[in-house]
């Protein structure tokens, strides 16, 4: 057998392997015929193209069109919509495993993409590389679990936002001015990241996107797990880095209420498709969005 012959082969039954595994979960869960109906009912009432960018305020910095995209040869994303001006924020909500997080993985390159568009400015960035989404498309990623490095120190930690970027003069800097806003952060510079509290490392994760000098921001879950009073000043940074420095921003936030009073544009997320968009703060009048997130 020739060796060509041996890795078609080899490429063919791992694609069938593949397919049989993939074709499996999504049907035990909901029936076809509830699956139908939901999605029905959502397409029916989906917001429209021009409704999207009617909120973006008439010109997307960002935009997601009909994204089909998912894991391995799952779709969890079906034709999902997105658009979101320069300088905007934007909150995700919805069930979990709706495919919030996965929205953000897809703009930032950790999912399969079968289908659709993602552009920022005028660049189609769709099959970017994550890496390449910070040095090329200035898009900072903040994951849902921790990632500082408990070892390292605080100044460290900071530092390492500008290696990603390859350029660590300009990182000494923005950590200057980290250090100046947040004094609670200065305190501890020179202490090993692991000695902060749950709310002090969080502040250092957002912080350290902040000296990358992205133009967009991914956030997953600011506030999870933590205290109130860390989750006002979570949101705080976050307010500063939209209104003084002009990030665009797009969060998923657990936490409904203070994600939609604090994003201008809101979408409520439901089996991988758009449900629902508007203004953050009329989605929190919603009564159907106060009935399933907000509790009332
Ligand atoms: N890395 C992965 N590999 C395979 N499937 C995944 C992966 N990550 C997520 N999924 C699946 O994709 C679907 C959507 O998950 P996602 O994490 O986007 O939901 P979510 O809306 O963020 O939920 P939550 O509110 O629980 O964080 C889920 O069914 C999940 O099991
Ligand atoms: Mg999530």
């Amino acid at each position: 057998m020739s060796d060509e012959k041996r890795t078609q082969e080899t490429e063919e039954q791992r694609r069938k392997r593949i397919s049989g595994y993939g074709m499996g979960g999504v049907d035990t869960v909901m029936s076809v015929d509830a699956v139908a109906k939901e999605a029905e009912r959502i397409a029916a009432n989906a917001p429209k193209e021009e409704d999207l960018l009617h909120l973006a305020g008439g010109e997307a910095f960002l935009s997601i069109e009909k994204l089909r995209a998912g894991y391995g040869r799952m779709e969890i994303l079906h034709e999902f919509d997105l658009r979101i001006g320069k300088g905007q924020s934007l909150c995700l909500i919805g069930p979990n495993g709706a495919g919030k997080s996965t929205v953000l993985h897809s703009i930032f390159g950790f999912t399969n993409i079968f289908a659709g568009v993602v552009r920022i400015g005028e660049k189609d960035v769709t099959h970017m590389k994550p890496n390449q989404k910070l040095l090329e498309a200035g898009v900072a990623y903040i994951l849902q679990d921790n990632s500082v490095f408990p070892d390292m120190t605080v100044e460290e930690n900071l530092w390492m936002g500008g290696f990603l970027k390859n350029r660590p003069e300009e990182a000494r800097e923005a950590a200057e001015k980290v250090f100046e806003k947040y004094p609670r952060l200065a305190a501890r510079r020179k202490q090993p990241a692991r000695v902060l509290s749950g709310g002090e490392r969080r502040l250092l994760e957002i912080s350290r996107a902040l000296v990358m000098q992205p133009e967009v921001l991914l956030v997953d879950e600011p506030s999870i797990g933590l205290e109130p009073r860390f989750i006002d000043m979570v949101f705080e940074i976050l307010e500063d880095l939209q209104k003084t420095e002009g990030k665009t921003i797009i969060m998923v936030e657990q936490n409904a209420k203070k994600g939609l009073e604090f994003a201008d544009i809101g979408y409520v997320l439901v089996s991988g498709q758009l449900a629902k968009a508007g203004p953050g703060d009329e989605l929190l009048e919603d009564p159907d969005v106060g009935r399933l997130f907000l509790g009332g």
